[in-house]
């Protein structure tokens, strides 16, 4: 059992995490300043909110607990917002990033699994992508993860911080028994789009239909978010175990376009997705699909939820009980 503080555990991801890291016998804190996530996500008596600004309150936390690892997921993800402001990413991401790091270090923690995204990667000259594919964000939330990234690599040579980075494709799916999934606001990820769409009758937005693709429609690698969780399991083992600073994609490998989700969705719910065409958005790569065997080989980690229909299946459950239409 190890003791782990858990930033952005009130968000969707790190809520997972959370309740994964718990089950498995961990002792868990959550870090989490709530602009983005719920107190009803982290289980009783295990949040603390505190900004990753606010250097007294990390110290405290980090003098209250030995933590023996970190896992950080606190950020903002929108891509579109990132563009509009791109300080204020560079601030959040970046900055209390290194705020985290220089807690950690006056508190000789020396373990981190970092949460990165398959923005680095920007527009791939192919996929599936490895991690070896050349890094060019296009957009600040992409670069601001990079940064981190790059901050990663130089505290490893340079003061010994041990790090995995994991570098997440789409997240999607949730656990509804334990009352978690995805919250976002304001949502930008399709599959909860598509079930607004449903509920509201208000049409989707399918943003270009002229792509390079099967059907027109962008292709995207869709993970669960408990698949997510398992690997920061199994990245956590491997730091405890002394393991070498690493990094990963992880995705489950398979490309699935916008209207195949939709097509999933209308299954899985038995409705119609009311739907409109836009144009393209600037920046959208037409594929992006997770080359994702360095983590199966390296940490045994296999995606539990095999198919698109679980996966859509599993976020409905959580939808449907969220805004109380089943
Ligand atoms: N959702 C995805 O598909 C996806 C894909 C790739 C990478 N990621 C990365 O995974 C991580 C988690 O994403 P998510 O979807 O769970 O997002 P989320 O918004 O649900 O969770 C992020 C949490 O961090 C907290 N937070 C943000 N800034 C903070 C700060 N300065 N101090 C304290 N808490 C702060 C928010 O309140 C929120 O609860 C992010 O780092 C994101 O970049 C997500």
């Amino acid at each position: 059992m190890a003791k782990i503080l858990v930033t952005g555990g009130a968000g969707y991801i790190g809520s997972h995490t959370t309740h994964a890291l718990l089950a498995q016998g961990h002792d868990v804190q959550v870090l989490d300043d709530l602009s983005k996530g719920y107190a009803h996500n982290v289980p009783e008596g295990r949040l603390n909110v505190v900004n990753l600004h606010d250097a007294a309150g990390l110290a405290r936390l980090f003098a209250a607990h030995q933590f023996d690892a970190v896992v950080h997921f606190a950020a903002f993800i929108a891509v579109g917002e990132s563009v509009g402001e791109p300080e204020k990413y560079f601030r959040n991401n970046v900055g209390g990033s290194l705020s985290l790091l220089s807690a950690m270090r006056k508190a000789n923690v020396r373990r981190l699994v970092f949460s990165s995204t398959a923005a680095v990667y920007g527009t791939p000259e192919s996929t599936p992508i490895p991690e070896t594919a050349p890094l060019r964000p296009v957009n600040p939330y992409g670069e601001s993860k990079l940064m981190t990234e790059t901050t990663l690599r130089w505290m490893d040579q340079c003061s010994g911080l041990r790090s995995v980075i994991l570098r997440y494709f789409n997240a999607c799916g949730a656990e509804s028994q334990w009352g978690i999934g995805e919250e976002h606001e304001p949502e930008t990820h399709l599959i909860p789009l598509v079930f607004r769409a449903i509920r509201t009758g208000k049409p989707l937005t399918i943003f270009g239909q002229d792509y390079p693709t099967s059907d027109g429609t962008c292709i995207r690698d869709y993970v669960h978010v408990s698949d997510l969780a398992a690997a920061h399991l199994a990245a956590l083992d491997s730091l405890m175990a002394g393991g070498p600073s690493r990094i990963f994609n992880a995705g489950a490998g398979h490309g699935y376009s916008v209207l195949q989700v939709m097509q999933a969705a209308e299954r899985v719910t038995g409705k119609p997705v009311p739907h409109t065409f836009g144009p393209r958005r600037e920046g959208d790569p037409a594929e992006l699909v997770a080359d994702s065997s360095k983590l199966k080989q390296t940490m045994a980690w296999q995606p539990r939820y095999a198919t698109l229909e679980s996966m859509v299946e599993s976020a409905w459950a959580f939808d449907a009980k969220r805004h109380g239409t089943l």
